[in-house]
């Protein structure tokens, strides 16, 4: 025990001796004001937890502008931006394409996925392959899963007439199904069957990539394995990369076993998941290893379910909260289902939900469901007297943007009438899911996604603000949560 105390003590000082000679060879050649910080900690101990990152980045923000950089230790400095140009320079181009390395923590799980991916031509490769994916009559397959699974949170919320309660965790089982069932083809159910091994996994992976990102000691590849994490995380990947191999196995023999039977008809013609459609896939005629095939899935199932999350329950918060766009969505859904007692959901339905379609924007831009992106900068980059220097990171701050009063009139109000008149105007100032050549693959599936669980339940439940008051407590995790929760009361709707 004493030598192993000693051992770590001296790696630390090693580590923290080499970090800070790395770091007296950052240059100052950018023009900044910053926020000032402790000689060696720089800004850490303001930095100190996700929710005093979303805080003091936003306080930052206000007091030094739309550019600055902030460090965090010894050995990490960032530069913040939520400036409309930076953004579209570094979104916008090709340049900028290789992400930073705060997503290597991802990488245990997620390897070369799309989302973590830092080979230009392995990214480029995949997204071009997996485009066709998210075409609209593919989508449209999945209407019947949304409305399905919907249908069960209503029933679980059903349970919680009369009460302020948490939404959130409800909410984000329902989407897990959603994705899960949508990429793989089977049931996971997780919202009949919550306390599970592969919830607790996904669980602890996502909570322990944040925790490395602010963690002092955790950050090190080379102090991590002595953490209690790292065996969380260890056991945690065993089980999520051994039940997404076991399901791709299955469903490789299965459409082998039809073609074997000559009823390769029936397996072109009955609903095609994403894990068909990446099984069909090739590249140079080649197919994808069975390695690729699964860093994908893992991929869009995290980039799939806690954003939606994050989405449809901010939405739902402030409908409780806005009783009067609440009405109006309302009036919305009266007018596209009129008579119908049994109401089934088309694609047409829901591309007719205008009015929601602007609540679900303008909450996006208050409560964005990814509050900060970030990237690696490949060469020296100058706007002005303001340079990004090569090798650093610049992080995007889009929570701050959606917040800038120069970009949004009277920003902190909710409203969703804004979003009539703006189409097309600053692009680079409203961007959820980000923008340009890396931005979300998946928007097109989110949009119809949170239209089905939001319309179905306003269209059961009329939502009031919870009592006693909820002040929410935003904090910036992989996505956007509230440390207290989204509570929100719900009383039944006659329809
Ligand atoms: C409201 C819901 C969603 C929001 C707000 C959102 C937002 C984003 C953002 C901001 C990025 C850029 C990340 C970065 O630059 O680091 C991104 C990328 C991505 N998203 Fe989404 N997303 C949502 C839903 C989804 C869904 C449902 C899927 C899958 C079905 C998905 C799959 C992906 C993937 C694979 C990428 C990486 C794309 C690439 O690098 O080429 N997202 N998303």
């Amino acid at each position: 025990m004493y030598f192993t105390t000693v051992v770590l003590s001296v790696c630390t000082i090693l580590v923290l001796f080499f970090c800070f000679l790395r770091n007296n060879k950052f240059r100052n050649d950018s023009k900044t004001t910053d926020p000032p910080g402790l000689p060696f900690l720089g800004n850490a101990l303001e930095l100190t937890s996700t929710r005093a990152v979303l805080t003091t980045f936003l306080k930052y923000t206000k007091t030094y502008g739309d550019f600055f950089k902030v460090r965090v230790g010894p050995f990490r400095r960032l530069f913040l931006t939520s400036n409309h140009q930076i953004l579209e320079h570094v979104l916008g181009g090709t340049k900028f394409l290789r992400k930073s390395d705060l997503y290597d923590f991802l990488k245990p799980w997620l390897r070369d996925g799309l989302i973590t991916a830092s080979d230009g031509e392995i990214w480029k490769t995949h997204r071009r392959l997996l485009t066709p994916t998210f075409h609209f009559e593919i989508l449209q397959q999945f209407i019947e899963v949304f409305e399905k699974c919907g249908d069960i949170l209503v029933e679980n919320f059903q349970n919680r007439i009369g009460h302020s309660f948490d939404i959130y965790p409800h909410i984000t089982f329902c989407t897990l199904d959603i994705i899960y069932e949508s990429i793989m083809g089977v049931k996971l159910h997780v919202q009949k069957e919550s306390n599970t091994e592969y919830v607790r996994s996904v669980h602890d992976m996502t909570r322990i990539v944040i925790e490395r990102i602010v963690s002092p000691v955790q950050t090190h590849d080379f102090l991590y394995p002595f953490t209690r994490n790292y065996r969380i995380q260890k056991r945690a990947l065993e089980h999520l990369h051994r039940q997404s191999s076991e399901v791709i196995k299955t469903r490789v023999k299965e459409l082998e076993d039809m073609n074997n039977n000559g009823s390769s008809s029936k397996a072109t013609k009955s609903k095609k998941v994403f894990l068909d459609l990446l099984l069909e896939a090739r590249i140079d005629g080649r197919k994808l290893t069975q390695e690729q095939i699964r860093e994908e899935v893992d991929t869009f199932l995290f980039a799939g379910h806690e954003t939606t999350a994050s989405a449809i329950s901010f939405t739902l918060f402030c409908l409780a909260n806005h009783p009067d766009v609440q009405e109006k969505v309302l009036e919305e859904q009266r007018s596209i289902f009129p008579d119908e007692s049994e109401i089934k959901v088309s694609y047409a339905d829901l591309q007719n939900m205008k009015y929601l379609e602007l609540v679900i924007k303008e909450s996006m831009r208050l409560y964005p469901p990814v509050p900060l992106i970030s990237r690696h900068i490949p060469t020296d980059t100058k706007f002005g007297d303001k340079l990004l220097p090569e090798g650093d990171t610049v992080m995007l701050f889009i929570f701050g943007i959606h917040r800038e009063e120069k970009y949004f009139e009277d920003p902190e109000k909710f409203c969703p009438e804004r979003f009539e008149s703006r189409d097309g105007k600053l692009p680079y100032g409203y961007i959820p899911f980000s923008a340009g050549p890396r931005n979300c693959i998946g928007q097109k599936f989110a949009m119809l996604e949170l239209k089905s669980a939001i319309s179905k339940i306003v269209r059961n439940f009329e939502l009031q603000p919870a009592f006693p008051v909820h002040e929410l407590q935003l904090v910036a995790e992989s996505t956007l949560k509230s440390a207290n929760g989204v509570k929100v009361k719900m009383q039944p709707r006659k329809f």
